[in-house]
């Protein structure tokens, strides 16, 4: 190596701390606070627990003191998901949705009736909540829970020491409390099947007496499930 390529090798090192000791100093505690007004909880924020892909819940309901409760049986790998819902002093009612975006709606004691309805898109991911901003922690009935906020739609409450789900909240006011959580539990196939109502068009079913009640109560689903659309079409 001559003198030349010395002068010019030591020119490189010298360059390259400069660029090095500039591109360090841009990168210090000042500009990351700037970039992120919340750094520590933003660091260590927890990601809420994917659903298991098949679990049976009992749900106590609450929206505005009209009370249910609700048998959640969701299973994924078979693609579909029911809630059975007993309002307090009601009629029970079966919500039986696919994954191709068909629900059926219906009562199997008297007065039987069924709503087909095409819903537009399928159940729930198990990963649902992925992406959804971390607010911190707060005690919900007795229990220390992590809470996500996802789109501005629902607040979800999840138990900080066994990581399941306590509660939710939908922007509507709508609330669930998680009772039981049975992971891995299983509806048998037989009862996935919609009564035959469902699949006959007569003329009893079009009747407007037949439609009123259940067409509230499809709408109120209709609506509660439009409003997934964006949690589930991702
Ligand atoms: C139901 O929610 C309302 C607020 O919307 C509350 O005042 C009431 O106490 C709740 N009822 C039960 C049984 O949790
Ligand atoms: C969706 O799947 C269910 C269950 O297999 C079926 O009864 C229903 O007809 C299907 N809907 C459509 C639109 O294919
Ligand atoms: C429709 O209503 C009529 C009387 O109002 C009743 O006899 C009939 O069973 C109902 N049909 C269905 C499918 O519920």
């Amino acid at each position: 190596m001559d003198s030349t390529s010395r002068s010019l090798a030591l020119l490189l090192l010298l360059f390259l701390l400069l660029v090095l000791g500039h591109d360090s100093s841009s990168t210090g505690p000042d500009s990351a606070a700037a970039a992120d007004p919340q750094p520590q909880l933003q660091a260590q924020a927890p990601t809420p627990t994917p659903w298991p892909l098949q679990f049976h819940s009992i749900l106590f309901m609450n929206f505005s003191g009209a009370i249910s409760l609700i048998d959640l049986w969701y299973d994924w790998p078979k693609g579909r998901n029911f809630n059975i819902i007993q309002d307090q002093l009601g009629q029970l009612l079966y919500d039986l949705e696919w994954n191709n975006g068909t629900s059926f709606v219906y009562t199997l004691d008297d007065p039987r009736r069924c709503s087909v309805l095409d819903v537009g898109f399928g159940i729930l991911r198990p990963n649902w909540l992925d992406g959804a901003e971390y607010l911190g922690q707060e005690r919900v009935g007795g229990f220390l829970c992590n809470v996500w906020q996802k789109v501005d739609f629902i607040w979800y409450y999840e138990d900080v020491a066994t990581k399941r789900p306590v509660h939710w909240i939908f922007y509507t006011g709508r609330s669930a409390h998680v009772m039981t959580f049975e992971v891995g539990a299983t509806l048998e196939d037989e009862k996935w099947q919609g009564p035959v109502y469902c699949f006959q068009k007569d003329e009893d079913e079009l009747r407007p007496e037949n439609q009123t009640d259940l067409g509230e109560y499809s709408r109120r689903i209709l609506t509660d499930k439009r409003s997934f659309r964006g949690l589930s079409g991702f």
